[in-house]
């Protein structure tokens, strides 16, 4: 059984971690619809491997964080591949903001595009999700959330808004639709981060490596499958919350 035949869509889903957690999904048999903004071509990629495994995909373009997009998003989906069984929400905006120079641009930038692409997809899919009687959705936290980093204030914020979400939204939304959070440590870093500021986010966990796409994916995939989760914040973070 498993999430064999269930329908997930997974906003950011055209690259990096909404790739692997696309494909994952779709490799246990789930039909995926995968939201991009920007990145078209990576999104044609991902939905032509998602394919590959034999079930339905389709790519849908739109702001995640816009809710009559986010409205429109669900219909497609619905009309195209059926009702969503699976929200992930991947999406996700990330820059170094030192407190000296942050302006109200990446308070802004970091608020639409870490808490409200969540807050207005999962308005968007659970009402269905609630008068079917079942669903899940996982949100995408940071271990910085917990942890906050002195040069990243706005992205910390706007992740620790994503949990608090989250848990009202599980309470809110019990006993039909489960939310859950998976919380990544270290995975893939920015291509313009620092290889020193990598480096030391490395050491500074338990494991002293780097997770990788397919770790968070399984864990997406094992918060959306398990029945009997709701409310929880799992960190894959190679134990960085320890150290
Ligand atoms: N990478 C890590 O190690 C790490 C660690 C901790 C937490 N996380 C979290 O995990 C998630 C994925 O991380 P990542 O590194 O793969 O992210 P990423 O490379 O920065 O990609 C972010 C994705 O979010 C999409 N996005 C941003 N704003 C959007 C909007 N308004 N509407 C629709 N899509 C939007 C982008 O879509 P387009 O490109 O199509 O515009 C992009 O695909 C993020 O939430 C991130 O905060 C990642």
């Amino acid at each position: 059984m498993g999430l064999r035949g269930k329908v997930a869509l997974v906003t950011g889903g055209a690259h990096r971690l909404g790739r692997a957690v696309v494909l994952e999904l779709a490799a246990r048999g789930s039909h995926v619809a995968l939201n991009y903004n920007r990145s078209e071509d990576d999104a044609i990629d991902t939905e032509r491997c998602a394919a590959a495994f034999g079930v339905r995909s389709l790519r849908v373009q739109g702001d995640a964080g816009d809710p009559s997009a986010a409205a429109r998003m669900n219909e497609v989906v619905e009309e195209t591949l059926g009702p969503i069984d699976y929200l992930v929400s991947c999406a996700g905006v990330f820059r170094r903001t030192p407190v000296e120079t942050v302006v109200e641009a990446d308070w802004r930038d970091m608020m639409h595009g870490n808490f409200e692409t969540f807050r207005a997809a999962a308005a968007a899919v659970a009402p269905g999700m609630k008068r079917r009687g079942s669903g899940a959705i996982v949100a995408f936290g940071d271990v910085a959330a917990v942890r906050p980093w002195s040069e990243y204030l706005p992205y910390c914020v706007s992740k620790s808004c994503v949990l608090a979400h989250a848990r009202e939204l599980a309470r809110a939304l019990a006993p039909q639709v489960r939310v859950n959070a998976v919380l990544p440590g270290p995975v893939l870093f920015p291509p313009d981060y620092p290889a020193e500021s990598s480096e030391s986010e490395i050491r500074r966990t338990l494991l002293k490596r780097r997770g990788h796409g397919e770790d968070i994916a399984r864990a997406v995939a094992y918060l959306l499958d398990n029945d009997y989760v709701t409310g929880a914040e799992l960190p894959v973070d190679g134990g960085r919350l320890l150290v």
